[in-house]
């Protein structure tokens, strides 16, 4: 289900200490909607305002000025609740130490189900299905959050917010300091997550081979404006442009550019690996037929 607008902003502003000597503007009016089930990712140099956007989306951050709507409702609306849109709207932070708080791992997922107050069973229930989906057994429940690693933290942190059953995962930097084989571990399952539940996944990277793999549409923030809003293809074939903001293309884009300089033409809308593997094979194939 790819049609209905579920989240719309339109012409954010945030400004952290207003009216303060330390007054920051950090998202200049940005503007964008994102369709239910869609994956978008969020990429901009550091400081560009990413982690602060994504906290209006579940109500953490209230925007100075502007408009935010989940599922056509606006959220600044009076009687808005929103409790209730922390829960469909499930931020992992980008430090998942800052949100894993209680004394052990299960306890840890059981919180956020316990505090939507459903039934004891349900809670418990929730808790050790979210930790399996993160892929961490029983042997880690009794656990303290802190005795984990980087990783485990983030897994635990991931299942905490999947145990309230969001409509919307948003994802900082998920994959900040797991080493190549725990990021795919962890980008399968996300996949494998937003499949079977039909989640939105929202996804902010400083991974421009992670973003070009698995995104269908690429938000671009600079100094908190939102100056790009497309495919990764759309979006990466303007590298020269992300350089003067600070960004690349993925690497591979780079090489395919290369081998066009060098008379080797593989196309110009490759952003992994896997398509320039695709490429060069036809290539290949296409300079034997012709030998
Ligand atoms: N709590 C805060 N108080 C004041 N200014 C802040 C605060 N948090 C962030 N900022 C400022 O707001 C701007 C945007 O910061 P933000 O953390 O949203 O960027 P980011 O794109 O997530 O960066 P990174 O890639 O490093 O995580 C920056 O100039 C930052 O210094
Ligand atoms: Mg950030």
């Amino acid at each position: 289900m790819q049609d209905s607008v579920q989240i719309e902003a339109k012409k954010l502003n945030f400004i952290y200490g207003e009216g303060t000597a330390f007054e920051q503007y950090a998202i200049k009016d940005v503007s964008f909607s994102i369709k239910k089930g869609e994956f978008v990712g969020i990429i901009g140099h550091t400081g560009s305002g990413k982690s602060t956007l994504i906290q209006h989306l579940n109500g953490l951050i209230k925007a100075t000025s502007g408009e935010l709507y989940f599922n056509g409702e606006n959220i600044y609306a009076a009687k808005y609740d929103m409790k209730l849109l922390r829960q469909k709207v499930g931020l992992v932070f980008q430090y998942p130490e800052h949100q894993l708080f209680e004394v052990d791992v299960l306890s840890d997922v059981e919180f956020g189900p316990r505090n939507q107050k459903l039934p004891e069973e349900v809670v418990k229930e929730r808790a050790k299905e979210s930790l399996a989906l993160v892929g961490l057994d029983e042997s880690y429940y009794k656990k303290s959050p802190f005795e984990l690693s980087g990783g485990q933290k983030r897994r635990v942190a991931i299942a905490g917010v999947l145990a309230m059953n969001p409509e919307v995962l948003i994802l900082d930097e998920p994959t900040a300091g797991l080493d190549p084989k725990g990021r795919d571990e962890l980008f399968d399952e996300i996949i494998e997550l937003k499949k079977s539940r039909d989640m939105t996944v929202i996804l902010v990277s400083h991974s421009m081979e992670d973003v070009a793999k698995y995104v269908d549409r690429l938000l671009v923030m600079n100094a908190g404006e939102l100056v790009l809003d497309g495919t990764p293809k759309d979006v990466f074939k303007k590298y020269k442009y992300l350089e003067s903001i600070g960004l690349s293309a993925p690497g591979i884009t780079y090489i395919v550019e290369r081998l066009k300089k060098e008379s080797i033409d593989l196309g110009d809308d490759i952003t992994t690996i896997e398509e320039a593997r695709d490429a060069i094979l036809k290539y290949i194939k296409r300079k034997d037929k012709n030998a």
